[in-house]
């Protein structure tokens, strides 16, 4: 049922509330693909085994890191934000200034828009777990230096195998070229349920809601993204396999 405060959400994204089921981007075959391997943050045990960082101590360590130059520049590290046990998780490209000032993603403009998006969906911020690429942000806001990204991957990873999550939304070209290994443009990576990584996480492709902001005549494909997104996660839970 779409009440008033949904209608406004769904308004905010550019949709008419007509928009047809068929409308949107049909499954292609899914793509393999994964995060390269990254120093993983586990604890050595003293019989030659280790453990994998639980939250509060991955999240110190993300807090104290100078794996690399924007450790400089930042106000601080944007750890993520959420339900640390959510079905959907959101990975974005890195803090802008905003995001760098309150310690948390996706608050300025474009995170309002993600916001809106998630609500459109019928979920709360906090229903889902939301992090980036990067931790700090990158001065002026450009755009991740690969071994920015090298260094802070592991961080990432550690995030997805503690939320464990059934569905990843790469949110925005770099998120999405970054994940997979690709540099594949972001249209012919929409539409279709990747698998992501070794445990092959579930992982489907949209706009960045900056991009959105610039571009609104593309918010009815995010939309589309979105209900694609929600189509799959539902097959998922039936036990179909959407990804290979
Ligand atoms: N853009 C992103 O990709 N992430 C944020 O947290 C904010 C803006």
């Amino acid at each position: 049922m779409l009440d008033s405060r949904r209608k406004a959400y769904l308004e905010a994204m550019g949709v008419d509330l007509y928009v047809r089921r068929d409308s949107v981007a049909a499954p292609a075959a899914p793509e393999a693909a994964g995060i390269t391997p990254a120093a993983p943050l586990a604890v050595p045990l003293a019989d030659g085994g280790e453990v994998g960082l639980h939250w509060e101590p991955l999240r110190s360590t993300v807090s104290a890191c100078t794996r690399c130059e924007l450790h400089r520049s930042r106000t601080q590290t944007v750890f993520g934000v959420g339900d640390r046990r959510a079905s959907w998780m959101f990975i974005g490209e890195a803090p802008g200034a905003e995001e760098d000032r309150q310690g948390e993603p996706f608050v300025g403009r474009a995170g309002q828009l993600l916001t809106s998006m998630l609500k459109a969906l019928g979920f709360r911020r906090e229903d889902v777990y939301i992090a980036n690429i990067l931790k700090c942000r990158p001065p002026g806001n450009r755009d991740p230096k690969p071994e920015e990204v090298a260094e802070c991957r592991g961080y990432l990873e550690r995030q997805i195998e503690l939320v464990g999550p059934r569905i990843i939304v790469a949110v925005g070209r770099i998120a999405a070229q970054n994940l997979l290994a690709t540099d594949t443009p972001l249209a012919r990576l929409r539409g279709r349920v990747h698998a992501l990584g070794a445990r092959g996480w579930p992982l489907i492709v949209t706009y960045h809601p900056a991009y959105l902001l610039r571009s609104p005549g593309e918010k009815r494909k995010a939309w589309a993204d979105l209900l694609f997104a929600r189509q799959a996660f539902a097959r998922l839970e039936q036990g179909e396999q959407v990804v290979q």
